[in-house]
C-alpha cells in the first residue's frame, strides 16, 4: 500500500515494511506531513495486525534526519507545543502497538528519527561508517520530546543516556550496540534477514540491570545533580536554557517536555520564548548556507570536480596537519618539505589525529599508507589539489609557484594558505594567475570547521567554486572571500585581541578580561587565545590589521605587554609563557576577580565593528555570511546568533 511519503509492503512471511522515502527531498525530515501520515499508517496496521513491523529507509543516504528544521522558523511557543505534542502522541502510539516492531537504521538516524527508533520493540543498526545515532535537539535550544527523554534512559542507563542528549552527540553503529541502544549491528548484507529475524523472535524488549532501573527511578535525583554539573561547566543557564530543561524534564516529569507547566524557567514555553533558540536555529541555517557553497549543483561550475590527490607543500603547523586532515577524510595526500627530518615529525602528529579518529587499527593503517612523505615532490605533477603553506614570505611564495605552474596539470587547482599577504601579489609571479585561489584553514586545522576560500582580483570564478567544492569534500565549511588584509575572520580577531591586550596594559588582570569575554559566550577569553595562536603571529597579524601603517589605527603603538613579551621570547602556550604560563599545555591562571561593568561591550564592539566594514566593503557577500563566517571560525558565541545579528538586535 503506497501513501505519498510512507510504502507498506507484506512480504511471504507475514512481516509488514514500513518503508520512508519523501519523493520531495535527498533525505528523510519529518515533516508534519509525513508525521500526519505516519498516523494513517498505524491505522491502517492497526486493522491489519501483521506478524511484525520493520520501518526502514528509502534512501541510501540515510534513516531519517530528524524533523523538518524549516517548521522551527519564527516558530512560536503555540506552534511549538503542538509540534511537540503531536510527536509525543504519535510515538507513544506506536510504542504500545501489540505487534512487535522493528527500526532497521542505515546511515543518519538523527532527533525525530532516533526517538521513532527508540519507540520500537527493537533496533538493528548496519555497521557501516555512515550509520550515526543522535539527539542533537539541544544544539538547536529545544528538546527530544517526542519520547526521546523518556525512552532513551529506560534503554541505555540515565547517565549515558543524558551526557548523549545534553552534548547532542552522535554514536556509531559498533558504540549504539554496546551501549545498548540497538539489539545488533550487522553487515549490509544480512540486515533484511537480521530484521526479519529479530522482529519475529519473540524476544522479550531490553532490559536494564537493576542498578540503572533504580537510578531511572527512585536516584533519579544523583545522576540529574551529577548531569547539572556538568552542563554548568560548560554552559549558563541564562544563554543556553535547553540542557537544564531536559535535565528538569527527565528528573521531575517523566521525560514530557508538554507536563512542564507554562511559566515555568524549564518549560517548554519559557524555551521557545528564548532568543537563544531562535538564534541557534539562525546558525543551523548558517551553517547549512555555508555547506551550500561547496554543493556542485550550487556552483554552476563545478561539476564533476571530485579531487582524489592532494600535494601539500610546508610540514609546518599549518601544512603538517592539513594534510593529515586530509588523508583522515579518504584522500590520497603527497606532504613536501626541505627535507625528511622536516616531514617525519608531521607524519607522527598525523598518526595521532588519525589514531584518536578512527580507533581501529587496520583504518589508523591505510590512513597512514594514504599520506606520503615527498621530498621531492613528485606528486606536483598528479595531484588534484596543490596547497601551498610555506614560509610567510612573498618571494618564496612566488618563486615556489612559479616552478609550481610549470609541473602541475593544467586542471589541478593551486591554491595558497597564507594568512596575510595578498593573494594577487603572490598571483603576479605566474603566466595565468588566474589560477592561482586561497584555501585558508585555521589552527587548529582538525578542531576548526570553517575554512576561507580567497579569490582575488583575477582568480578564475569556476576554480574558485571548485576549491569550495573540495573544502566541503574535507567535511569543512567553506566561507568565500575576497582578497582584502585578514579576510573575514582574522580582521575581525585581529582588533579584539588587540583591545583585550590594551586593558592588560591599563591594569586589568588578563584573567579579568578573559572572564568578561567568556561571560559573554566566547569559547575561550582574547588573552588566552593569543597565547593560543602564537604572540609572534598576533603580533603581526596585529601590525598587519590594527595598529601597523595599513591598519585600521596607523599610527598607534602595539600594545606594551605584548611587545614585552616578545622581547623576552615569551610567545604563548608553545613556548611555555606568554600573558600566562603553562604547563602541560594549560594556562596557570590566578581566579578572575569582578568583572568591571562594560569591559565585554568593550571589548566586542571593535570585532563588531570590524565585521560591519567587511560586509560593507564586499570581502564577504552579505551580513549573514559575516555571521555565518566568525561564528564557525572563531567560536562567537552561538546563541547570540553572530556579531552582526547581536549588534542590529541591541
Ligand atoms: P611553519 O613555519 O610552521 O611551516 C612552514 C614550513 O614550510 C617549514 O616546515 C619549512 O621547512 C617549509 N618550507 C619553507 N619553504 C619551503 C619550500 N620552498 N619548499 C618546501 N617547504 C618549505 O609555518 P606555518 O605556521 O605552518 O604557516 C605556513 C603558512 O600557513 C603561512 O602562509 C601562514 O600564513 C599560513 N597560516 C598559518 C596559520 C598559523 O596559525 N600558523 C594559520 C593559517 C594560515
Amino acid at each position: 500500500m503506497s501513501f505519498t511519503y510512507w510504502t507498506l509492503e507484506h512480504d511471504a512471511d507475514g512481516v509488514t515494511w514500513a518503508t520512508l522515502d519523501r519523493p520531495d527531498a535527498s533525505a528523510n525530515t519529518l515533516a508534519s506531513f509525513v508525521m500526519d501520515e505516519l498516523s494513517l499508517v498505524l491505522d491502517v496496521l492497526d486493522e491489519v495486525k501483521p506478524r511484525g513491523v520493520i520501518f526502514r529507509s528509502g534512501k541510501s543516504a540515510g534513516f531519517i534526519a530528524g524533523a523538518d528544521i524549516e517548521e522551527f522558523k519564527g516558530m512560536d511557543a503555540a506552534v511549538g507545543r503542538r509540534l511537540m505534542q503531536r510527536g509525543w502522541d504519535l510515538y507513544n502510539r506506536l510504542a504500545a502497538v501489540k505487534y512487535p516492531t522493528l527500526a532497521l537504521i542505515r546511515g543518519h538516524c538523527m532527533g525525530g528519527g532516533l526517538e521513532l527508533a527508540l519507540a520500537c520493540r527493537y533496533r538493528i543498526v548496519v555497521d557501516e561508517p555512515g550509520t550515526r545515532l543522535a539527539l542533537p535537539e539541544v544544539k538547536l535550544g529545544i528538546v527530544p520530546g517526542w519520547g526521546g527523554m523518556l525512552r532513551l534512559p529506560r534503554l541505555v542507563g540515565p547517565a549515558a543516556a543524558m551526557d548523549m542528549m545534553l552534548t547532542g552527540r552522535a554514536v556509531d553503529a559498533r558504540r549504539a550496540k554496546k551501549m545498548g541502544l540497538a539489539d545488533e549491528c550487522v553487515p549490509p548484507r544480512v540486515m533484511t534477514q537480521a530484521a526479519k529475524m529479530l522482529v519475529t523472535s519473540g524476544k522479550p524488549p531490553r532490559r536494564l540491570p537493576l542498578l540503572q532501573r533504580l537510578l531511572n527511578g527512585p536516584l533519579r535525583g544523583v545522576v540529574a545533580k551529577k548531569a547539572r554539573a556538568s552542563v554548568a561547566e560548560k554552559a549558563k543557564p541564562e544563554q543556553y536554557p535547553a540542557p537544564y530543561a531536559l535535565i528538569d524534564m527527565w528528573q521531575s516529569y517523566g521525560g514530557n517536555a508538554l507536563a512542564v507547566p507554562a511559566g515555568q524557567p524549564t518549560s517548554l514555553d519559557t524555551l521557545i520564548n528564548s532568543p537563544t533558540t531562535a538564534n541557534l536555529v539562525r546558525v543551523f541555517f548558517l551553517q547549512e548556507r555555508l555547506k551550500s557553497f561547496g554543493k556542485i549543483e550550487a556552483t554552476g561550475h563545478a561539476t564533476k570536480f571530485d579531487a582524489q590527490h592532494v600535494h601539500v607543500i610546508g610540514a609546518g603547523v599549518m601544512g603538517g596537519d592539513i594534510a593529515a586532515w586530509c588523508a583522515l577524510r579518504g584522500l590520497r595526500v603527497t606532504l613536501q618539505d626541505q627535507g625528511m627530518e622536516r616531514i617525519a615529525p608531521a607524519i607522527q602528529r598525523a598518526r595521532k589525529l588519525f589514531e584518536r579518529n578512527l580507533k581501529e587499527p587496520r583504518l589508523v593503517r591505510q590512513a597512514v599508507d594514504r599520506l606520503l612523505p615527498d621530498p621531492d615532490g613528485q606528486g606536483v605533477r598528479r595531484a588534484d589539489v596543490i596547497i601551498e603553506a610555506i614560509f610567510e614570505n612573498l618571494e618564496a611564495k612566488q618563486k615556489l609557484f612559479t616552478d609550481l605552474e610549470v609541473r602541475a596539470r593544467p586542471d589541478a587547482i593551486l591554491a595558497s594558505n597564507t594568512s596575510s599577504l595578498r593573494l594577487g601579489d603572490i598571483s603576479l609571479a605566474l603566466r595565468e594567475p588566474s589560477r592561482l585561489v586561497g584555501i585558508h584553514f585555521f589552527n587548529p586545522v582538525a578542531q576548526m570547521p570553517l575554512v576561507e576560500v580567497v579569490r582575488s582580483t583575477v582568480t578564475e570564478a569556476a576554480l574558485a567554486d571548485q576549491a569550495a567544492v573540495f573544502v566541503r569534500k574535507l567535511d569543512k565549511l567553506p566561507l568565500p572571500v575576497a582578497d582584502a588584509p585578514g579576510f573575514l575572520v582574522n580582521a575581525v580577531l585581529a582588533p579584539y585581541l588587540e583591545e583585550a591586550m590594551r586593558c592588560v596594559d591599563e591594569g586589568i588582570a588578563p584573567e579579568v578580561v578573559d572572564k568578561a569575554a567568556t561571560d559573554f559566550g566566547m569559547p575561550m577569553g582574547p588573552i588566552e587565545l593569543a597565547d593560543t595562536v602564537g604572540l609572534d603571529i598576533a603580533a603581526m597579524v596585529g601590525k598587519q590589521l590594527v595598529s601597523g601603517p595599513q591598519g585600521s589605527q596607523p599610527g598607534t603603538e602595539p600594545p606594551r605587554k605584548l611587545n614585552e613579551l616578545l622581547a623576552a621570547k615569551h610567545l604563548g602556550r608553545k613556548s611555555g609563557e606568554g600573558y600566562y604560563r603553562y604547563e602541560d599545555g594549560k594556562a596557570l591562571k590566578a581566579p578572575a576577580g569582578e568583572v568591571p561593568a562594560g569591559l565585554a561591550e568593550r571589548l566586542i564592539e571593535p570585532m563588531l565593528e570590524a565585521a560591519q566594514a567587511i560586509v560593507d566593503a564586499g570581502i564577504v557577500m552579505d551580513a549573514d555570511a559575516a555571521d555565518a563566517g566568525v561564528i564557525f571560525g572563531t567560536g562567537f558565541a552561538p546563541f547570540r546568533g553572530g556579531p552582526l545579528h547581536f549588534r542590529a538586535g541591541r
